[in-house]
């Protein structure tokens, strides 16, 4: 969670609670109908995923995943295999996210108010939690798209027949960290599958998704060809490994997914 946008000067983390909350039970049933977000019972909105996970849900991040995220983030189980992130992870930059993450559910509420539904511009669910039976939570892990930028140009095809309202020009980069505690247990496959079909597809509008990872990442390779991923060759490249994570220069690869 390293590449949002320095936060303007005005509003630092701070300055927001704790938790995004939704007060009003009429946006929030208005809501639940119309995309798959769901809310507690102090407004607080989410997205449940399906048996045989029911206890996880994706959530708007809170200043209380802040050292978790970072823990996470700097384990060196996880941060061997991450591309892009600096290590160690500062926590400026987690809660740079986390303020990042405020204001786009912020603005997406607002819009929401509106009555404007799609395209929603970005996925402020991005944190990974279980709820246990006793009421208490545990961060589990990262869900994360970002636009790639202008720059970027899509290598896909644009298909006519697609609704209007979605986009056509930008791609995105989508991303995936489990805590280790959790790995290989399909929690990957099962978040990253309600990330994409029921909130990056269907309500931003996402046409070609890109994830990269290093190759010998046999884990992440697999995760994102179950969801039709496909390596482009045209993108391939090494990296060379910071120091601090060992060293060394190690082949990377871009899967791209595209809507058909
Ligand atoms: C990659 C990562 C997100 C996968 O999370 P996960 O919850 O363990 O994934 P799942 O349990 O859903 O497994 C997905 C598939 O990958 C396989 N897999 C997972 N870890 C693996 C590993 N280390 N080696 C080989 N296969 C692996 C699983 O067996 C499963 O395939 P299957 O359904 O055919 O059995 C997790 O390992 C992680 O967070 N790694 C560190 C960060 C990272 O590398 N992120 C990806 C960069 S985009």
């Amino acid at each position: 969670m390293t590449t949002a946008p320095a936060p303007t000067p005005t509003l630092t983390a701070a300055d927001i609670p704790d938790r995004f909350t939704v007060d009003s039970a009429e946006l929030q049933a208005e809501v639940s109908a119309r995309t798959p977000i769901l809310f507690r019972a102090d407004g607080e909105p989410y997205i449940p995923l399906p048996a045989p996970f029911e206890r996880f849900y994706l959530g708007v991040m809170r200043h209380w995943d802040t050292p978790h995220d970072v823990a996470m983030m700097n384990d060196i189980r996880v941060a061997r295999t991450l591309v892009g992130p600096p290590f160690p992870l500062p926590v400026r930059a987690s809660k740079n996210w986390l303020l990042k993450e405020r204001r786009d559910v912020t603005a997406i509420f607002a819009a929401y108010a509106e009555g404007k539904f799609l395209p929603a511009g970005t996925a402020p669910f991005s944190i990974l939690r279980e709820l246990k039976p006793d009421g208490s939570e545990v961060y589990v892990g990262q869900v994360t798209v970002f636009y790639c930028g202008d720059d970027t140009k899509r290598l896909t095809p644009v298909n006519a027949a697609w609704e209007e309202w979605r986009t056509r020009t930008k791609v995105w980069e989508i991303g995936a960290a489990i805590h280790p505690d959790y790995q290989r247990t399909g929690l990957a496959t099962a978040a990253v599958d309600v990330f994409m079909h029921q909130w990056v597809i269907p309500q931003m509008g996402a046409t070609e998704l890109r994830a990269q990872c290093f190759a010998s990442n046999l884990g992440s390779v697999k995760l994102w060809q179950k969801y039709g991923f496909v390596e482009e060759p045209s993108l391939r490249g090494e990296v060379t490994v910071s120091e601090a994570k060992g060293g060394g220069v190690e082949p990377d690869m871009t899967l791209i997914w595209h809507l058909k």
